[in-house]
């Protein structure tokens, strides 16, 4: 048989180039895609036999041995969940109340007039990315406004993508000072006020990624009168509550703020981070709407959308949560285990800075302390985070930024030392 081979270079409706080909294979045609930046840099750090190499890319915590961390409080709570011999059935949907009302009380705060009145459709999502993906399949279907969401320069590198397959325009407003390692409050502003109307702006909560820059509590609270003026809807993502500052109110405030000023917003959570729960995918997305009859038919309609993606989500991770949520002991633990964490990042800054000025460094290595939660935008050329790589096998991403979490008390000078060699 002859192959009849034909090739049209098309655009998916993501509008991804991609050639539509006919062989004698139904793959023939797919081109190999680029690795994921971040699984580069640790398959490129596990080839590494240097004893002293550090792997800076993986927003994941580590302890000071530079191990992965279990929470005290998880491990009790899988113990008593191990003694309840709970059955493996579906969970609802849109995961069980009982997680969705811990969940939207620990961001919003207990006894929030919200959940008070039952203006909030909460659902249990896969972590923060499903969280975000609902969010998105959400707008994409029913927002009434501008389809465009409103990005921070730079943002975390999956927010794009998320929000493009789910079919909504992905525009971008200026939050980064690479001048002087920090906000542009001025240019953000700037930028906010010249978005159209009824357009969806994404804000990271707390402890932004990549640059570890937070607006100031003053700055929030312009940005949310901004907001009111514009007309603009504010989507909030959370990853990082009680991890920036060790403290679940102090990291919610921007999100309780903007609830306080009257802003309707949408928002999603992650228990990665906070609780150590990566893999077990726990989160949650909200809306909160005007009324409780509003947030009953938008809820309606998420679970919809739901059932479409993969039915109801995974169980074990959310009951997790709700032991240390739901028991007083486990909590008051847990907030002070997510404290340690966040005091361990903290102190580690403090270190980096401080082996810097030791080595001699003439630069301003302030933005390291300024900056908050699991990464530090160090301002680091592609040229120098080359070289770091190359002579000294520390890894990192291209951009400059280091996950605070892989830096210990045992590989912080080496680290200085690296640094101030390329840097200076
Ligand atoms: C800003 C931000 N949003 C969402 C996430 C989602 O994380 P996960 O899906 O692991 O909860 C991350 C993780 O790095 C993040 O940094």
């Amino acid at each position: 048989m002859s192959l009849k081979y034909s090739a049209v270079l098309l655009q998916n409706k993501h509008g991804i180039a991609c050639v539509s080909q006919r062989a004698n294979s139904w793959w023939s045609a797919v081109q190999m895609g680029p690795p994921d930046v971040i699984l580069g840099v640790t398959e490129a750090y596990k080839r590494d036999t240097n004893p002293k190499k550090i792997n800076l890319g993986a927003g994941t915590y580590r302890d000071d041995n530079g191990k992965p961390y279990v929470l005290p409080c998880v491990r009790k709570a899988e113990e008593k969940l191990r003694a309840k011999n709970l059955d493996k059935e579906y969970a609802p949907i849109g995961g069980t109340a009982e997680f969705c009302k811990q969940t939207i009380n620990l961001a919003l705060g207990e006894g929030s007039e919200v959940v008070q009145n039952g203006l909030n459709a909460t659902v249990q999502g896969i972590s923060g990315t499903g969280s975000l993906r609902i969010g998105a399949a959400l707008l994409s279907n029913f927002f009434p406004g501008n389809k465009v969401v409103y990005l921070p320069t730079p943002s975390w590198g999956n927010h794009t993508p998320i929000f493009k397959h789910s079919g909504l325009d992905v525009k971008s407003y200026r939050y980064y000072d690479s001048k002087n390692c920090g906000l542009d409050f001025a240019g953000a502003l700037e930028d906010i006020s010249k978005i159209p109307e009824k357009s969806i702006v994404l804000l990271h909560a707390c402890a932004h990624n990549p640059t570890g820059v937070d607006p100031s509590k003053e700055q929030w609270a312009e940005l949310s009168n901004l907001f009111k003026k514009r007309h603009l809807f504010p989507f909030f993502d959370m990853a990082y509550q009680g991890f920036a500052t060790g403290s679940v109110d102090n990291d919610a405030f921007a999100v309780r703020h903007f609830i306080k000023e009257g802003h309707k917003i949408a928002l999603c959570q992650s228990f990665a981070k906070n609780m150590g729960l990566y893999g077990e995918r726990a989160g949650a997305f909200s809306i909160v709407g005007e009324s409780k009859d509003e947030a009953d038919r938008v809820m309606s309609q998420i679970k919809i959308l739901i059932r479409a993606f993969y039915s109801n989500p995974p169980i074990n991770g959310a009951r997790i949560v709700g032991e240390i949520l739901g028991d007083p002991q486990l909590r008051a633990d847990w907030l002070k285990e997510v404290k340690g964490m966040a005091d361990r990042i903290i102190s580690v800054r403090t270190k980096l800075r401080e082996n810097l000025k030791k080595e001699g460094s003439l630069k301003s290595w302030d933005h390291i302390t300024n900056q908050i939660g699991m990464f530090c935008f160090t301002g680091m050329t592609a040229p120098q985070v080359e070289k770091l790589t190359k002579e000294f096998s520390i890894y990192l991403t291209k951009d400059g930024r280091i996950s605070m979490a892989g830096v210990t008390s045992k590989n912080v000078e080496y680290l200085a030392h690296a640094i101030h060699q390329v840097t200076k």
